[in-house]
């Protein structure tokens, strides 16, 4: 059990980089490492980290038998404080579901819907901003020893809370030049964060992804964002790999797989590597 529980979150303003996947495997392989891991899905309704790890059929038969509180929307809410402390642990349990990789998840709710325009109705920005960091500090802290959350592809009060709770960014990006111009906003605004509010969020990992070095212009990317993060940038890059998308399809991460393709293993052994940096640079930061 964690002493201190290490957070961090994915988010670029821009979807289909790979936040989704890089949560899921950066989360099995910390727990490969040894590490109690949680995931927290606070990307949307669609469930997509729990569509990886193939447990979205049974949230969904929750939802729809009514029996879904709580659930990561609710956290959220000004009731939960006085609700969860009556229900004690009870509560925070009944949002976790343990997954056969060996991470344990909060899913996606439909409640996720309407939480930005929830959060946007709190008229102090500090209180609108730190919802997450409430629940977390309060109910997860000390259960785990790294929490990763999967935040929505836009800037929002969503994914303000997730950047402000965790304080760490792994920011997925594709090689080509609207990521670079997106990683170029991602640092503007959280500086923006750390002007207003007083408030650091480190850009933990800049994480190259769908990587494919058969090309030119692919590799001269990745040179560029080594040059331009030099204490950001992933030590591996995560190959393209038809893999990952099929085993994602089952609800399951390259981990997985027992017949993994040479593009799946690459892929396995650079998310073992940079889990391995994270946990140090996460370390390092608190
Ligand atoms: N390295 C990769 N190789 C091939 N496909 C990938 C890779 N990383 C992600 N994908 C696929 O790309 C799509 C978008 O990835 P996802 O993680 O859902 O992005 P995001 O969460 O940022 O929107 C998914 O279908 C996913 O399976
Ligand atoms: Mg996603």
């Amino acid at each position: 059990m964690a002493d201190s529980t290490n957070r961090a979150a994915t988010f670029l303003d821009k979807g289909g980089t790979g936040k989704t996947t890089s949560a899921a495997h950066l989360g099995v392989a910390l727990a490969d490492e040894g590490e109690d891991v949680l995931l927290v899905d606070l990307a949307g309704k669609q469930g997509d980290l729990a569509k990886h790890f193939g447990v979205w059929d049974d949230v969904q038969q929750q939802i729809d038998n009514d029996d879904d509180w709580p659930n990561i929307s609710t956290v959220f809410a000004e009731e939960w404080n006085q609700i969860a402390s009556k229900l004690g642990d009870a509560a925070v349990e009944s949002l976790i579901i343990e997954t056969e990789e060996g991470i344990d998840l909060i899913p996606a709710h439909p409640g996720l819907d309407s939480l930005d325009a929830d959060l946007g109705n709190i008229d102090d920005a500090r209180e609108r901003y730190s919802r997450l960091e409430q629940f977390l500090d309060e109910y997860i802290d000390g259960r785990y020893d790294t929490v990763l959350i999967d935040l929505p592809g836009l800037t929002n009060n969503v994914s303000y809370n997730g950047l402000w709770a965790t304080r760490n960014v792994i920011a997925p990006v594709e090689m080509g030049p609207f990521e670079s111009e997106q990683a170029a906003a991602l640092e503007r605004d959280l500086e923006k964060i750390a002007d207003r509010f007083n408030v650091d969020v480190e850009l933990a990992m800049v994480l190259p992804n769908k990587v494919d070095t058969r090309t030119n212009l692919a590799s001269e990317y990745l040179n560029g964002f080594g040059e331009e993060y030099t204490d950001a940038i992933a030590p591996a890059h995560i190959p393209v790999s038809q893999d990952i998308r099929n085993a994602a399809d089952e609800g399951q991460t390259v981990f997985a797989l027992e017949e993994p393709s040479t593009t799946a293993e690459r892929a396995r052994d650079a998310f073992l590597h940079n889990a391995t940096e994270l946990q140090r640079r996460l370390g390092d930061v608190q």
